[in-house]
C-alpha cells in the first residue's frame, strides 16, 4: 500500500506545473496518500527540503504560472555542485536523495520534468528508486508522447507576438523576424508560425540557406507584399555554419545557452533585400503566465494519471499522451534521444503546401 509520496519540478518552469501538482495532491486524497513537495527541485531533494502539500497548499494554484515549489536546472545529483576549498567541484549526491526520500518514509518519487530532470529520475529508478515522470517543457521534445504540457500555451504566447508584429511590419513595409525557444527542436517556431502567419519558419532540423530566405522576401515584394515575417527557432542554423551560443554556463543539466541567431539572421539579410529588418527575442515570456485551456487540462490528465501509477506501483514509467488516450511509458523509451521534426512530419509537410518557405 502506497502511504506517503513526494513530488518535485526539475528545470525550466512552464506553464502548466501548478496544474500538474494540484491534481496530483487532490487524487493522493481519494487513496489517503500523504503528499510532500520538494522545493527547487533535485537540488530540495540532496538538502533534504520537503514541505507538506495538502489541499490548503494546492487551492487555487491551477491558473498560477511557475510552480509553487520552484525549480532548477542546475542541480543534477549525479553530478551535484559542491563547493571544495573555495572552488566548485562536482560530486554524486544520488545516495543521499536516495536516504532522504526513504528516511521520510516516501513510497514513490514523481518528477515532472523535461529530458533533463526525467534522465535524473531514470538514473535514480536504476539504483531502485520507486519514481513516476510527468512530461513538461514548451519545447515539446520529448519522445514516447505526443505531448508535453506547457507547449501549447508558448506556442499561444508567440503567435500573440507574431500578430503584433504584423500589424507594424505592414505599416512600416518591414521584415519582422521573431526569435523563439525551442532548444534543439524546432517545435515552437513551426506551429506558431503557422498559427501566426509567418512567411519563413527556420529551425534546427532544416539548415537555412540565407540566399533563399532573401528570395522569399524579394518574391513577396515583387507580388507587391511590402512586408514579412520570419520566425526564427533559437536553434536554427546556415547549412554553412553552427548554432548561435550566447552563454556556457558549467555545472547546469545543459550547459549551452542557444540565442542570438535572430541578429544574425537580420545582419545576413541586408544588402539581400531592399527592406529594413527589425529582431524580437521572445525569451522567457514563452516560458511565463497562465496555462491556456489545453494545457490546464493537459497536465490535470497528466496529474491524475500519475497518482494512478503511483498507486498501480506502475514504477519507472512516465505518463504520456498518445493519440487522445494518457498512457505509461518506460522512462527509458521517453529519454532515448531529443524528439525532433522529422522532414516527413505531417505539419511540416503542410505548412510547405501552403508555400511557407524554410530557407531550404
Ligand atoms: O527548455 C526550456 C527552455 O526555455 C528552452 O527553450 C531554452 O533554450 C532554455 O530553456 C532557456 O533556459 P534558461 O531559462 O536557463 O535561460
Amino acid at each position: 500500500m502506497i502511504k506517503r509520496i513526494a513530488v518535485l519540478t526539475g528545470g525550466g518552469d512552464c506553464p502548466g506545473l501548478n496544474a500538474v501538482i494540484r491534481a496530483i495532491v487532490r487524487s493522493a486524497t481519494h487513496h489517503d496518500i500523504e503528499v510532500l513537495g520538494i522545493l527547487d527541485g533535485f537540488k530540495g531533494a540532496v538538502e533534504g527540503e520537503f514541505v507538506p502539500l495538502g489541499l490548503k497548499e494546492v487551492s487555487g494554484i491551477l491558473p498560477r504560472g511557475g510552480t509553487i515549489l520552484g525549480t532548477s536546472n542546475r542541480d543534477n545529483p549525479f553530478s551535484y555542485n559542491v563547493m571544495v576549498d573555495g572552488k566548485m567541484v562536482q560530486e554524486d549526491r544520488s545516495d543521499l536523495v536516495i536516504s532522504n526520500i526513504k528516511d521520510k518514509g516516501i513510497d514513490c518519487l514523481v518528477v515532472i520534468g523535461g529530458d533533463g530532470s526525467l534522465s535524473i529520475a531514470l538514473e535514480l529508478a536504476v539504483k531502485g528508486l520507486p519514481v513516476v515522470g510527468v512530461p513538461k517543457t514548451i519545447d515539446n521534445d520529448l519522445l514516447a508522447t505526443d505531448l508535453t504540457f506547457g507547449f501549447q500555451s508558448a506556442v499561444e504566447t508567440a503567435q500573440e507576438a507574431l500578430d503584433k508584429l504584423h500589424t507594424t511590419a505592414e505599416s512600416h513595409h518591414r521584415v519582422m523576424i521573431l526569435e523563439v525557444m525551442g532548444r534543439y527542436a524546432g517545435w515552437i517556431a513551426l506551429y506558431s508560425g503557422i498559427a501566426g502567419g509567418a512567411d519563413v519558419i527556420l529551425i534546427p532540423e532544416v539548415p537555412y540557406d540565407i540566399e533563399k530566405v532573401a528570395e522569399a522576401i524579394n518574391d513577396r515584394k515583387s507580388k507587391n507584399k511590402k512586408f514579412s515575417i520570419i520566425v526564427v527557432a533559437e536553434g536554427a542554423k546556415p547549412g554553412d555554419g553552427e548554432m548561435v551560443v550566447k552563454q556556457v554556463f558549467e555545472g547546469r543539466t545543459d550547459p549551452v545557452k542557444l540565442g542570438g541567431i535572430g541578429e544574425k539572421v537580420g545582419r545576413d539579410l541586408e544588402g539581400l533585400i531592399n527592406l529594413e529588418t527589425r529582431v524580437t527575442v521572445l525569451g522567457h515570456m514563452q516560458r511565463g503566465g497562465s496555462p491556456n485551456t489545453f494545457d490546464r487540462i493537459l497536465a490535470t490528465r497528466y496529474g491524475v494519471a500519475a497518482l494512478d501509477a503511483v498507486v498501480a506501483k506502475d514504477f519507472g514509467k512516465m505518463v504520456a499522451l498518445q493519440g487522445t488516450s494518457i498512457v505509461t511509458v518506460p522512462l527509458s523509451e521517453a529519454v532515448k534521444h531529443l524528439k525532433k521534426i522529422i522532414p516527413v512530419d505531417e505539419v511540416l509537410l503542410a505548412a510547405r503546401k501552403l508555400g511557407l518557405k524554410f530557407g531550404d
